[in-house]
């Protein structure tokens, strides 16, 4: 039987030596899904858990900061990283993988001074090779990171909040600075803040 191996963080020179196994598409086709997570390694605070077996990557999960179109991505403040894509291979799903990479990649003293976030969008929900609902996937994955300490929060994101198959996922260190936190808060609800709803 294969052997698979849990790595995090993946070193660049290892994953450049690892493709992805061809069915790792669902965000984008294999080979340009390998380049963008050789640039998460390359960044500062980017980090990519990669499970590899016979010689290819056959399921990945990514930590960066926040890309800066997305509202989180406005910080002024050090500290937030979002839990980006996790995507396992079709053939080598409900083996565990990705519960077992994420268990390497976030055991519970880890990233005690940072903010996590999780987007849970639905448009990414790859319900046809599961079988599952939106709101059975949607589920699948809130019960996948509540395991390595993410909670939904509220949000007044419109992406977010715009179809209730979304979500918005939080793992909160418990050494995260006043600033940071106050920071997160102010991003969170946006519009009120920014005065859009109030007076409507
Ligand atoms: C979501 C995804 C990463 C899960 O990967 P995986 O390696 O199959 O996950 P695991 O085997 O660790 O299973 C995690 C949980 O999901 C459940 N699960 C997995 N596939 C399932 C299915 N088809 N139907 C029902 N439950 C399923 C498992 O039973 C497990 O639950 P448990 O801990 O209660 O036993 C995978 O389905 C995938 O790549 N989907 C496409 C991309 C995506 O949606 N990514 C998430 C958003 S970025």
């Amino acid at each position: 039987m294969s052997e698979f191996q849990f790595v995090y963080p993946t070193p660049t020179e290892v994953l450049e030596q690892h493709p992805l196994h061809p069915h790792l598409n669902v965000f984008r086709p294999a080979h340009k899904q390998h380049s963008a997570l050789v640039g998460i390694t390359a960044l500062e605070e980017g980090s990519v858990g990669t499970v590899l077996c016979d010689g290819q990557v056959v399921c990945y999960a990514t930590l960066h900061p926040p890309d800066r179109y997305q509202r989180f991505g406005e910080a002024t403040v050090e500290g937030i990283l979002e839990l980006g894509a996790v995507e396992s291979a079709p053939e080598f799903r409900a083996q565990r993988l990705a519960r077992r990479l994420l268990d390497v990649m976030m055991p519970p003293e880890s990233f005690q001074e940072n903010i996590i976030i999780a987007t849970l969008y639905h448009w990414h929900y790859d319900l046809e090779n599961t079988g599952l609902s939106t709101y059975a996937y949607r589920r699948l994955l809130e019960k996948l990171y509540s395991r390595v300490g993410f909670v939904v929060m509220k949000t007044d994101d419109p992406e977010i909040i715009s179809y209730p198959g979304n979500a918005l996922m939080v793992r909160m260190g418990s050494e995260v600075r006043e600033e940071l936190q106050a920071e997160f808060e102010r991003l969170r609800f946006l519009r009120s803040t920014r005065g859009l709803d109030l007076s409507r």
